[in-house]
Protein backbone atom coordinates (compact mmCIF):
# COMPACT_ATOMS: atom_id res chain seq x y z
CA UNK A 1 0.00 0.00 0.00
CA UNK A 2 1.49 3.49 -1.21
CA UNK A 3 1.90 6.03 1.74
CA UNK A 4 -0.74 8.36 0.26
CA UNK A 5 -3.34 5.40 0.44
CA UNK A 6 -2.38 4.24 4.36
CA UNK A 7 -2.92 8.32 5.01
CA UNK A 8 -6.37 8.01 3.11
CA UNK A 9 -7.57 4.74 5.39
CA UNK A 10 -6.52 6.60 8.44
CA UNK A 11 -8.45 9.62 7.80
CA UNK A 12 -11.27 7.69 6.59
CA UNK A 13 -10.97 5.81 10.11
CA UNK A 14 -11.34 9.04 11.93
CA UNK A 15 -13.37 10.92 9.08
CA UNK A 16 -14.63 14.41 10.75
CA UNK A 17 -11.78 14.71 13.51
CA UNK A 18 -8.38 15.84 13.48
CA UNK A 19 -5.16 13.50 13.32
CA UNK A 20 -1.75 15.51 13.38
CA UNK A 21 0.88 14.91 10.88
CA UNK A 22 3.02 13.84 14.14
CA UNK A 23 0.98 11.00 14.92
CA UNK A 24 0.31 10.09 11.39
CA UNK A 25 4.03 10.00 10.31
CA UNK A 26 4.48 7.81 13.33
CA UNK A 27 2.10 5.45 12.57
CA UNK A 28 2.92 4.90 9.51
CA UNK A 29 6.66 5.53 9.68
CA UNK A 30 7.22 7.88 7.32
CA UNK A 31 8.12 11.21 7.77
CA UNK A 32 6.02 14.42 8.13
CA UNK A 33 6.40 15.41 4.64
CA UNK A 34 6.11 12.78 3.00
CA UNK A 35 2.66 13.03 5.23
CA UNK A 36 2.39 16.67 3.76
CA UNK A 37 3.38 15.95 0.24
CA UNK A 38 0.10 12.97 0.36
CA UNK A 39 -2.35 14.92 2.03
CA UNK A 40 -1.91 17.79 -0.87
CA UNK A 41 -2.21 14.67 -3.62
CA UNK A 42 -5.32 13.84 -1.78
CA UNK A 43 -6.65 17.14 -1.78
CA UNK A 44 -5.76 17.62 -5.68
CA UNK A 45 -7.89 14.40 -6.54
CA UNK A 46 -10.80 15.97 -4.68
CA UNK A 47 -10.54 14.88 -1.26
CA UNK A 48 -11.57 17.25 1.37
CA UNK A 49 -9.05 17.96 4.02
CA UNK A 50 -9.26 20.32 5.95
CA UNK A 51 -5.31 21.43 7.11
CA UNK A 52 -4.65 23.20 10.32
CA UNK A 53 -1.58 24.44 11.76
CA UNK A 54 -0.64 22.91 15.58
CA UNK A 55 -4.40 20.56 14.93
CA UNK A 56 -3.46 18.73 11.63
CA UNK A 57 -5.48 17.07 8.76
CA UNK A 58 -9.19 16.38 8.91
CA UNK A 59 -10.93 14.65 6.39
CA UNK A 60 -14.44 16.37 6.03
CA UNK A 61 -17.41 14.46 6.90
CA UNK A 62 -19.30 16.20 3.12
CA UNK A 63 -16.19 14.66 1.55
CA UNK A 64 -17.33 11.31 -0.59
CA UNK A 65 -15.21 10.81 -3.38
CA UNK A 66 -15.27 6.71 -4.20
CA UNK A 67 -12.15 5.07 -2.99
CA UNK A 68 -11.38 1.49 -1.57
CA UNK A 69 -10.17 3.30 1.58
CA UNK A 70 -13.61 4.71 2.15
CA UNK A 71 -15.29 1.51 1.95
CA UNK A 72 -12.89 -0.98 4.07
CA UNK A 73 -14.27 0.34 7.50
CA UNK A 74 -17.24 -0.94 6.22
CA UNK A 75 -16.37 -4.39 3.85
CA UNK A 76 -16.76 -7.93 4.89
CA UNK A 77 -13.97 -9.16 6.14
CA UNK A 78 -13.72 -11.76 4.01
CA UNK A 79 -14.16 -9.57 0.57
CA UNK A 80 -11.06 -8.89 -0.89
CA UNK A 81 -10.62 -5.47 -1.51
CA UNK A 82 -8.05 -6.09 -4.44
CA UNK A 83 -11.35 -7.40 -6.26
CA UNK A 84 -12.66 -3.42 -6.73
CA UNK A 85 -11.78 -1.70 -10.04
CA UNK A 86 -12.71 1.98 -9.16
CA UNK A 87 -12.18 4.86 -12.09
CA UNK A 88 -12.94 8.45 -12.45
CA UNK A 89 -14.73 7.96 -16.03
CA UNK A 90 -15.96 4.89 -18.19
CA UNK A 91 -18.50 4.38 -20.86
CA UNK A 92 -20.29 1.64 -18.63
CA UNK A 93 -19.42 0.14 -15.86
CA UNK A 94 -21.50 -3.15 -17.48
CA UNK A 95 -19.29 -2.88 -20.46
CA UNK A 96 -15.94 -2.36 -18.55
CA UNK A 97 -17.43 -5.54 -16.52
CA UNK A 98 -17.20 -7.34 -19.66
CA UNK A 99 -13.67 -6.38 -21.01
CA UNK A 100 -12.45 -7.66 -17.27
CA UNK A 101 -14.22 -11.07 -17.96
CA UNK A 102 -12.38 -11.40 -20.91
CA UNK A 103 -9.45 -11.07 -18.99
CA UNK A 104 -10.17 -13.63 -16.64
CA UNK A 105 -11.30 -11.43 -13.61
CA UNK A 106 -12.47 -12.99 -10.09
CA UNK A 107 -16.10 -13.58 -9.38
CA UNK A 108 -17.52 -10.65 -7.27
CA UNK A 109 -14.97 -8.59 -8.89
CA UNK A 110 -17.09 -4.80 -8.50
CA UNK A 111 -16.27 -2.24 -11.12
CA UNK A 112 -17.12 1.32 -9.75
CA UNK A 113 -16.96 4.60 -11.78
CA UNK A 114 -17.71 8.63 -10.86
CA UNK A 115 -19.14 8.78 -13.78
CA UNK A 116 -20.68 7.00 -16.77
CA UNK A 117 -20.41 8.64 -20.57
CA UNK A 118 -22.53 5.79 -22.23
CA UNK A 119 -24.58 4.30 -18.95
CA UNK A 120 -27.48 2.26 -20.64
CA UNK A 121 -30.50 0.78 -19.01
CA UNK A 122 -32.85 -1.58 -20.16
CA UNK A 123 -34.73 -2.20 -23.24
CA UNK A 124 -31.79 -0.40 -24.83
CA UNK A 125 -32.33 2.45 -22.89
CA UNK A 126 -29.91 5.23 -21.32
CA UNK A 127 -29.18 5.83 -17.70
CA UNK A 128 -28.15 9.09 -16.82
CA UNK A 129 -24.79 8.97 -14.96
CA UNK A 130 -23.66 12.39 -14.11
CA UNK A 131 -20.44 12.31 -12.41
CA UNK A 132 -19.98 12.25 -8.16
CA UNK A 133 -23.94 12.04 -7.49
CA UNK A 134 -24.87 8.64 -8.25
CA UNK A 135 -23.24 5.34 -7.83
CA UNK A 136 -22.87 3.44 -11.09
CA UNK A 137 -21.46 -0.08 -10.12
CA UNK A 138 -21.30 -3.60 -11.54
CA UNK A 139 -20.29 -6.79 -10.26
CA UNK A 140 -19.32 -10.22 -11.75
CA UNK A 141 -20.81 -13.01 -10.72
CA UNK A 142 -21.05 -17.13 -11.57
CA UNK A 143 -23.89 -18.62 -10.29
CA UNK A 144 -24.20 -22.26 -10.39
CA UNK A 145 -27.59 -22.01 -11.44
CA UNK A 146 -28.99 -23.15 -14.89
CA UNK A 147 -30.10 -20.49 -17.41
CA UNK A 148 -33.55 -20.99 -16.97
CA UNK A 149 -33.18 -20.05 -13.12
CA UNK A 150 -30.97 -16.81 -14.14
CA UNK A 151 -33.56 -14.43 -13.66
CA UNK A 152 -33.54 -15.51 -10.04
CA UNK A 153 -30.55 -13.23 -9.83
CA UNK A 154 -32.02 -10.25 -10.79
CA UNK A 155 -35.05 -10.66 -8.31
CA UNK A 156 -32.50 -11.34 -5.70
CA UNK A 157 -30.15 -8.39 -6.29
CA UNK A 158 -33.18 -6.06 -6.15
CA UNK A 159 -33.82 -7.61 -2.44
CA UNK A 160 -30.14 -7.15 -1.34
CA UNK A 161 -29.78 -3.81 -2.57
CA UNK A 162 -33.06 -2.82 -0.62
CA UNK A 163 -31.59 -3.95 1.98
CA UNK A 164 -28.23 -2.18 2.19
CA UNK A 165 -30.02 1.30 1.30
CA UNK A 166 -32.31 0.60 3.97
CA UNK A 167 -29.29 -0.74 6.54
CA UNK A 168 -27.78 2.41 5.33
CA UNK A 169 -29.92 5.51 5.28
CA UNK A 170 -32.93 4.30 7.32
CA UNK A 171 -35.22 4.64 4.22
CA UNK A 172 -38.05 2.17 3.59
CA UNK A 173 -37.37 0.83 -0.26
CA UNK A 174 -39.85 -0.90 -2.29
CA UNK A 175 -39.81 -3.08 -6.19
CA UNK A 176 -41.47 -2.04 -9.27
CA UNK A 177 -41.59 -4.93 -10.94
CA UNK A 178 -38.96 -6.16 -12.56
CA UNK A 179 -36.01 -4.28 -11.08
CA UNK A 180 -36.81 -0.83 -10.35
CA UNK A 181 -36.42 0.53 -6.84
CA UNK A 182 -38.41 3.11 -5.36
CA UNK A 183 -38.27 5.43 -2.46
CA UNK A 184 -40.41 7.87 -1.31
CA UNK A 185 -42.88 7.15 -4.45
CA UNK A 186 -39.59 7.71 -7.12
CA UNK A 187 -37.22 5.55 -9.05
CA UNK A 188 -34.32 5.55 -7.55
CA UNK A 189 -32.40 2.92 -8.19
CA UNK A 190 -32.46 0.41 -11.75
CA UNK A 191 -30.55 -2.87 -12.43
CA UNK A 192 -29.31 -4.15 -15.83
CA UNK A 193 -28.57 -7.70 -15.43
CA UNK A 194 -26.14 -8.70 -18.90
CA UNK A 195 -25.42 -12.82 -19.37
CA UNK A 196 -21.23 -13.07 -20.83
CA UNK A 197 -21.82 -16.82 -22.25
CA UNK A 198 -19.36 -18.89 -23.13
CA UNK A 199 -19.50 -19.43 -27.18
CA UNK A 200 -18.33 -23.11 -27.04
CA UNK A 201 -20.97 -24.59 -24.93
CA UNK A 202 -23.48 -22.46 -24.73
CA UNK A 203 -23.77 -22.28 -21.29
CA UNK A 204 -23.70 -18.45 -19.37
CA UNK A 205 -20.50 -17.85 -18.18
CA UNK A 206 -20.75 -14.71 -15.86
CA UNK A 207 -23.39 -11.96 -14.78
CA UNK A 208 -23.07 -8.79 -14.66
CA UNK A 209 -25.35 -6.86 -12.37
CA UNK A 210 -25.17 -3.62 -12.92
CA UNK A 211 -26.64 -1.10 -10.59
CA UNK A 212 -27.32 2.31 -10.79
CA UNK A 213 -28.55 4.38 -7.86
CA UNK A 214 -29.69 8.19 -8.29
CA UNK A 215 -27.51 9.24 -4.39
CA UNK A 216 -27.39 12.73 -3.73
CA UNK A 217 -29.17 14.76 -6.54
CA UNK A 218 -32.09 17.42 -6.63
CA UNK A 219 -35.15 16.92 -8.34
CA UNK A 220 -34.35 19.90 -11.07
CA UNK A 221 -31.14 18.47 -12.17
CA UNK A 222 -32.56 15.37 -13.91
CA UNK A 223 -32.91 15.75 -17.68
CA UNK A 224 -36.84 16.63 -18.39
CA UNK A 225 -37.95 13.52 -19.81
CA UNK A 226 -37.14 11.39 -16.16
CA UNK A 227 -38.02 14.60 -14.10
CA UNK A 228 -40.63 14.01 -11.72
CA UNK A 229 -40.51 10.18 -12.18
CA UNK A 230 -36.81 9.61 -10.88
CA UNK A 231 -35.47 11.01 -7.61
CA UNK A 232 -32.33 10.31 -5.45
CA UNK A 233 -31.89 8.91 -2.26
CA UNK A 234 -30.63 12.79 -0.57
CA UNK A 235 -31.56 15.94 -2.13
CA UNK A 236 -28.52 17.49 -0.77
CA UNK A 237 -27.28 17.00 2.88
CA UNK A 238 -26.38 13.14 3.34
CA UNK A 239 -26.23 13.69 7.40
CA UNK A 240 -22.50 11.69 6.79
CA UNK A 241 -23.39 9.19 4.70
CA UNK A 242 -21.39 8.29 2.09
CA UNK A 243 -21.43 6.60 -1.27
CA UNK A 244 -18.42 4.18 -0.03
CA UNK A 245 -20.52 2.96 3.08
CA UNK A 246 -23.70 2.45 0.78
CA UNK A 247 -21.55 0.68 -1.57
CA UNK A 248 -19.88 -1.50 1.13
CA UNK A 249 -23.16 -2.46 2.54
CA UNK A 250 -24.44 -3.60 -0.76
CA UNK A 251 -21.46 -5.84 -1.47
CA UNK A 252 -21.61 -7.17 1.83
CA UNK A 253 -25.34 -8.21 0.92
CA UNK A 254 -24.64 -9.30 -2.75
CA UNK A 255 -21.95 -11.74 -1.12
CA UNK A 256 -24.96 -13.19 0.18
CA UNK A 257 -26.76 -13.65 -2.94
CA UNK A 258 -26.12 -17.71 -3.71
CA UNK A 259 -27.17 -18.48 -0.47
CA UNK A 260 -30.41 -15.98 -0.88
CA UNK A 261 -31.27 -18.01 -4.34
CA UNK A 262 -30.70 -21.23 -2.71
CA UNK A 263 -33.01 -21.35 0.13
CA UNK A 264 -35.48 -19.20 -2.18
CA UNK A 265 -36.09 -16.39 0.82
CA UNK A 266 -35.71 -14.16 -1.37
CA UNK A 267 -39.01 -14.01 -3.01
CA UNK A 268 -40.75 -14.19 0.06
CA UNK A 269 -39.51 -10.52 0.55
CA UNK A 270 -39.07 -9.43 -3.20
CA UNK A 271 -43.02 -9.61 -2.95
CA UNK A 272 -43.84 -8.32 0.48
CA UNK A 273 -41.75 -5.03 -1.10
CA UNK A 274 -43.35 -5.22 -4.41
CA UNK A 275 -45.21 -2.00 -5.46
CA UNK A 276 -47.38 -3.51 -7.72
CA UNK A 277 -49.27 -6.57 -6.54
CA UNK A 278 -52.78 -6.46 -6.51
CA UNK A 279 -52.43 -2.81 -8.10
CA UNK A 280 -53.88 -2.44 -12.18
CA UNK A 281 -51.20 -1.51 -14.42
CA UNK A 282 -49.99 -1.05 -18.16
CA UNK A 283 -48.12 -4.22 -19.99
CA UNK A 284 -45.82 -2.59 -22.18
CA UNK A 285 -44.00 -4.14 -24.95
CA UNK A 286 -42.75 -3.55 -28.32
CA UNK A 287 -46.08 -3.86 -30.08
CA UNK A 288 -48.70 -3.12 -27.65
CA UNK A 289 -49.81 -2.07 -24.20
CA UNK A 290 -52.66 -4.17 -22.54
CA UNK A 291 -54.64 -3.43 -19.26
CA UNK A 292 -53.94 -5.98 -16.22
CA UNK A 293 -54.41 -6.59 -12.28
CA UNK A 294 -51.34 -8.10 -10.97
CA UNK A 295 -52.17 -11.16 -8.93
CA UNK A 296 -48.59 -12.37 -7.70
CA UNK A 297 -45.16 -12.92 -8.86
CA UNK A 298 -43.82 -16.32 -8.69
CA UNK A 299 -40.65 -18.04 -7.82
CA UNK A 300 -38.91 -17.35 -11.12
CA UNK A 301 -39.53 -13.57 -10.88
CA UNK A 302 -42.49 -13.79 -13.42
CA UNK A 303 -45.24 -11.63 -13.03
CA UNK A 304 -49.00 -13.43 -12.69
CA UNK A 305 -51.80 -11.31 -14.51
CA UNK A 306 -55.15 -11.39 -14.91
CA UNK A 307 -56.31 -9.26 -18.27
CA UNK A 308 -59.26 -7.51 -19.09
CA UNK A 309 -60.63 -10.52 -21.25
CA UNK A 310 -60.43 -12.64 -17.92
CA UNK A 311 -57.89 -14.40 -19.01
CA UNK A 312 -54.71 -15.41 -17.60
CA UNK A 313 -50.88 -14.96 -18.16
CA UNK A 314 -47.67 -15.02 -16.84
CA UNK A 315 -45.17 -12.05 -18.09
CA UNK A 316 -41.46 -12.68 -18.16
CA UNK A 317 -40.04 -9.78 -20.37
CA UNK A 318 -41.20 -6.13 -21.25
CA UNK A 319 -42.37 -3.65 -18.46
CA UNK A 320 -45.11 -2.72 -16.54
CA UNK A 321 -45.94 1.49 -17.01
CA UNK A 322 -46.47 3.31 -13.43
CA UNK A 323 -48.96 5.20 -15.07
CA UNK A 324 -52.03 4.87 -12.05
CA UNK A 325 -50.09 2.78 -9.68
CA UNK A 326 -50.39 5.53 -6.97
CA UNK A 327 -54.28 6.72 -8.05
CA UNK A 328 -56.34 5.10 -4.98
CA UNK A 329 -58.36 2.22 -7.18
C1 LIG B 1 -32.61 0.65 -15.76
O1 LIG B 1 -33.12 1.43 -14.92
O2 LIG B 1 -33.12 0.47 -16.87
C2 LIG B 1 -31.33 -0.04 -15.39
C3 LIG B 1 -30.23 0.93 -15.12
C4 LIG B 1 -28.90 0.28 -14.81
C5 LIG B 1 -27.79 1.30 -14.70
C6 LIG B 1 -26.52 0.71 -14.21
S1 LIG B 1 -25.34 1.93 -13.77
C7 LIG B 1 -24.10 0.74 -13.62
C8 LIG B 1 -24.29 -0.21 -14.77
N1 LIG B 1 -23.64 0.28 -15.97
C9 LIG B 1 -24.49 0.56 -16.94
O3 LIG B 1 -24.18 1.01 -18.06
N2 LIG B 1 -25.74 0.31 -16.53
C10 LIG B 1 -25.77 -0.20 -15.18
Amino acid sequence: MSTKSRILHELERNRGSFLSGETLAEQLSVSRSAVWKAVNELKKEGYAITSVTKKGYRLETSSDLISREGMLPFLSADYDPENLYIYKVIDSTNSEAKRLVAKGVKEYAVILSEEQTGGRGRLGRDFYSPVGSGIYMSMVLRPKISIEKAIRVTTAACVAVCRAIEEVTGKTCEIKWVNDIYSGNRKICGILTEAVSNFETGEIESIILGIGINFRRKDEEFPEEIRGKAGALFQTETGGITRNRLIASMINQLLRLNEMIESGVYIREYRERSLVIGKTVDLVSRSSTRKARVLGIDEDGGLEVLLEDGSGEVVRSGEISLRGLFEKE
